[in-house]
């Protein structure tokens, strides 16, 4: 066990930012508390008694075979399911407590199906809450400019309708009117899931910049293992309506809490995965840096990439760069040393 926390405590390090908690009231974004819901004249409970707590700002994705409890679970934060029992709380508040339009508001939600309204425009379905919310029509125009240009449509789009755009447009437009009343927590339910590879790719990456700009707290269905590794700063490994596992990609791929997990995420097959992770997502920043530095990587290249490099250097670290060639942060072999034996494999050679 001492071997075990020691092993996670350099997988922090190693990721070199702190975990993301609570806010500056000691609230998290979301906690679940022995959630269960059972459906009428179910046999089983689609969630059962699931604990969980969500910090602000981060990215979450939840994955797990189809009927394991992922929309149940999602459905339960905005109330379109109530718990059977269990509590949840929103930025320290329960749920239950506070009407649901007034709750829906700090909330954004994009449904499994891309769900756009087919009677209404871009513009009108992006305007769906700041209207509820009573803006003035100057700062809704303003606001749907704004979030056009955020998912990368042509200001033009605003007057089609969904039928006039492609699948991946249409998932864009769900994303900005998921986001229109600022709301600071995301609800998204398999959003990429009718997309093709490519597509998909490209709004995982701007999804991600999104969130890194908004700093918003996602809470993110997926049953993609790849998408949910890429994605997520921390994963939910779900099965048959129960949390299997909690924790950062490389925790789940070094240390699946279980065989459903290990299957799962093919956990043995971990230089394949580790080319989903970005280096920056693993770094110690640059403030921290000591000792000889010797190749450097990009923020964007992936764990794969640092682990060869580290191989073929002599030096103890490799440094990190971002786009303006400036040295941000270092992943040295020290911290890799968490991968136990297995990184003396020749991974070229895969
Ligand atoms: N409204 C409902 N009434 C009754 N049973 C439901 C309802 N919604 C979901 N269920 C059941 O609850 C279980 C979990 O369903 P849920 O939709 O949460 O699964 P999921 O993980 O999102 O699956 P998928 O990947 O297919 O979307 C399933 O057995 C499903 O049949
Ligand atoms: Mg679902």
């Amino acid at each position: 066990m001492a071997f075990l926390s020691r092993q996670r405590q350099a997988l922090c390090a190693w990721q070199g930012r702190q975990r993301k908690g609570t806010n500056a009231m000691g609230e998290y974004a979301i906690e679940f508390e022995q959630v269960s819901k059972t459906f009428p004249h179910a046999a089983e409970p689609a969630v059962h008694e699931t604990s969980l707590n969500i910090a602000e700002g981060s990215f979450i994705t939840i994955l797990g075979a189809s009927g394991s409890g992922k929309t149940t679970l999602l459905k339960m934060v905005n109330r379109i399911h109530e718990p059977t029992s269990g509590r949840i709380r929103v930025q320290g508040q329960d749920i239950t407590s506070l009407p649901v339009k007034n709750l829906r508001r700090k909330i954004g939600y994009v449904i499994q199906q891309i769900g756009l309204f087919p009677h209404m425009t871009v513009e009108q379905n992006i305007a769906t809450v700041p209207k509820i919310l009573g803006w003035n029509a100057g700062k809704i125009r303003e606001r749907v400019a704004e979030l056009l240009e955020l998912v990368h449509l042509p200001a033009e789009f605003r007057d089609r309708y969904p039928r006039q755009l492609s699948g991946g447009q249409q998932q864009r437009v769900g994303i900005a009117r998921a986001m229109a009343g600022d709301a600071s927590i995301m609800l998204m339910d398999e959003p990429f899931g009718a997309l093709d590879a490519i597509t998909r790719a490209s709004l995982q990456d701007e999804l991600i910049d999104i969130q890194r700009k908004l700093n918003k707290t996602i809470l993110f269905v997926t049953h993609d293992i790849d998408e949910a590794m890429k994605l997520g700063d921390q994963i939910v490994i779900m099965n048959e309506g129960r949390i299997q596992q909690y924790g950062t990609p490389l925790e789940i791929l070094t240390e699946p809490a279980n065989d459903f997990v290990r299957q799962l995420v093919h956990a043995d097959d971990v230089f394949q995965r580790l080319e989903l992770m970005e280096a920056q997502r693993m770094m110690v920043p640059v403030r921290q840096a000591s000792g000889e530095i010797g190749h450097t990587v990009y923020t964007t290249d992936s764990l794969k990439k640092v682990l060869s490099c580290l191989l073929q250097s002599d030096g103890e670290q490799v440094g990190v760069r971002n786009e303006d060639d400036e040295l941000v942060g270092t992943i040295g072999f020290e911290q890799l040393k968490v991968l136990d034996g297995r990184i003396h494999e020749p991974i070229e050679s895969r």
